[in-house]
Order: C-alpha cells, then sequence, then structure tokens
C-alpha cells in the first residue's frame, strides 16, 4: 500500500486511533444474530438491506471495520471476504471472528484497488465504510469491476443533505440551517484530526453508478425507529424524525 492517496493515508492514520472506540459495538453487533443498520439501528427486517438469497453468494464488504456485517454475511451462508485500510480495526475483526468460530478472509487495503480478479462477487456492501471514507470515483468503478453482471451493490451513506448542516467542529450536532453550498461539496476535509469523507451529491451519485454500469434500484432514506436513540453527536433524533441523515442505496451491475 505504498502507492495510497493522501486521503486513505489520513483516514488510514484516523481509524487506527478510532478502532479503540469502536470495539464495544462491535462486540455488541457482532453478538446480535438480526442485523440494524445506521445510527439508529433499524432493523433489517424493516429496510430488506440484504438479499434474501445470500446461501452460496460471494459477497464482499468494503470498509468492513470490525466486519460484524461480514459475520452476517457469513451466517447467512455467503462465502464473504472483508476489506478494510486499518489493521487496528481488522485486530478487533480476527478476534471477534475467532470467537464466533467464523472463517473468511480479511484482507488488509485500499477498497479503491482491490487485489482480486474481474468479475468475483455477487454481492458488495458498505456501510460508513469505504462509502464514506473512499473516493467514490475510484471505489465505485472498482466495485463495477468486481461484481458480476446482475451482482448487486448496496452501500449506507450520511445523507447529503445532513452533510450540508454539519458543523465543522467536532461534536456537534447538524444544524437546521445549510452550513456549505450543495455545489461543490463532493469531499470534506474535517479539521483537525477527523479525516477526508466524501458526500456526492444525488445527481452525482446517479452518473456516476449510471457510467460504472449499474442501474439504481433504490434510495432508501432512513427514518429513525419509535424507540430510536443514538450515541453518535453528529445528528439529534429531532433532527432526524424531520430529515433523512443517512439513505442507502442499492445498484445492480448491468448484465
Ligand atoms: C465506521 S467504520 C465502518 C465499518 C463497519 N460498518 C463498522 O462499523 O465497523 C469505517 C471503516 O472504513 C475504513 N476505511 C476508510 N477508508 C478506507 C479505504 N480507502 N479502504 C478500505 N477501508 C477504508 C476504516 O478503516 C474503518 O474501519
Amino acid at each position: 500500500m505504498s502507492d495510497l492517496p493522501a486521503h486513505a493515508r489520513r483516514n488510514r492514520a484516523l481509524w487506527d486511533v478510532w478502532a479503540q472506540d469502536y470495539v464495544m459495538p462491535a462486540e455488541k453487533n457482532w453478538a446480535s444474530e438480526s442485523p440494524t443498520w445506521g445510527i439508529w439501528r433499524v432493523p433489517e427486517s424493516q429496510l430488506g438491506v440484504l438479499p434474501e438469497d445470500l446461501a452460496g453468494r460471494d459477497a464482499i464488504e468494503l470498509g468492513c471495520g470490525t466486519a460484524y456485517i461480514c459475520g452476517w454475511l457469513a451466517r447467512r451462508g455467503a462465502r464473504v471476504v472483508g476489506i478494510d485500510i486499518s489493521e487496528a480495526q481488522l485486530a478487533t475483526a480476527r478476534r471477534l471472528q475467532q470467537q464466533y468460530d467464523l472463517t473468511f478472509p480479511l484482507l488488509q487495503g485500499n477498497a479503491e484497488a482491490i487485489p482480486y480478479p474481474d468479475s468475483s462477487f455477487d454481492f458488495a456492501i458498505s456501510e460508513y465504510g469505504a462509502s464514506l471514507w473512499a473516493d467514490p470515483e475510484r471505489w465505485v468503478p472498482e466495485a463495477a469491476r468486481l461484481l458480476r453482471p446482475g451482482g448487486q451493490l448496496v452501500f449506507l451513506v450520511n445523507s447529503f443533505l445532513l452533510s450540508l448542516c454539519m458543523p465543522p467542529e467536532e461534536g456537534l450536532a447538524a444544524t437546521e440551517r445549510l452550513l456549505r453550498p450543495a455545489f461543490g461539496t463532493y469531499r470534506i476535509e474535517w479539521p483537525g484530526d477527523q479525516g477526508i469523507a466524501f458526500y456526492p451529491s444525488h445527481g452525482n451519485w446517479i452518473r456516476l453508478l449510471r457510467r460504472s454500469g449499474f442501474d439504481i434500484e433504490d434510495l432508501i432514506e432512513v427514518r429513525p425507529p419509535e424507540d430510536a436513540a443514538t450515541s453518535y453527536p453528529f445528528v439529534k433524533l429531532e433532527w432526524a424524525r424531520k430529515w433523512p441523515c443517512e439513505e442507502i442505496w442499492k445498484a445492480r451491475k448491468r448484465r
């Protein structure tokens, strides 16, 4: 990984530090048999993120972090691979993988350049992983290359609207005012040690996905459930009840 782009190098350093804060959530998610998604932990039964027929399918998680989603896929019978840039995150993933006796490859690498041949997978997923921290102009074409014709890509990100309302200071929640322009907000270099993240507009996502060979199947605007709560500081429940703070894209590689 000596030729990593600057944003990937910076985000790797950040995630090697943040990894310690993700150990407890990882343990909780690995212990859970039924998937929940995003910061409001919306149950899979409400969102239908995963395909029903994962048994025997080849799947990859892009920016797998602690790899609990890999675990959920493996338990559904998928042959799964996780890739993440942070060795510290993967250390947690490896420990929990052993604890739950689930064996699958966990690679350290950049999801923008994955060492697998073309058409290796039927399903690719990313939840706040490459989908947020890698450059979409690089990782989306890479996902398209890795998927077989008819294969599905699903990813969860902060909504574009939220990206316009989040103050730069760490720990502050999204405001009800637009703090930055919609035009040109593709990449945000968060001040301090908060990393570099990517927030394409809906038009950008649509054009990029289509140009990369995908048809778009759905865009789910996630709503917090009745009893929702989150420990993440960047958005308050009252905000998320009024506007979507997370969105899930589903796209299928054209045959
Ligand atoms: C919030 S975690 C999401 C993963 C998983 N859903 C979780 O919560 O453990 C973000 C992950 O993206 C990884 N990441 C950031 N940039 C990456 C890149 N270019 N390639 C692969 N992984 C990357 C980080 O190392 C981190 O583990």
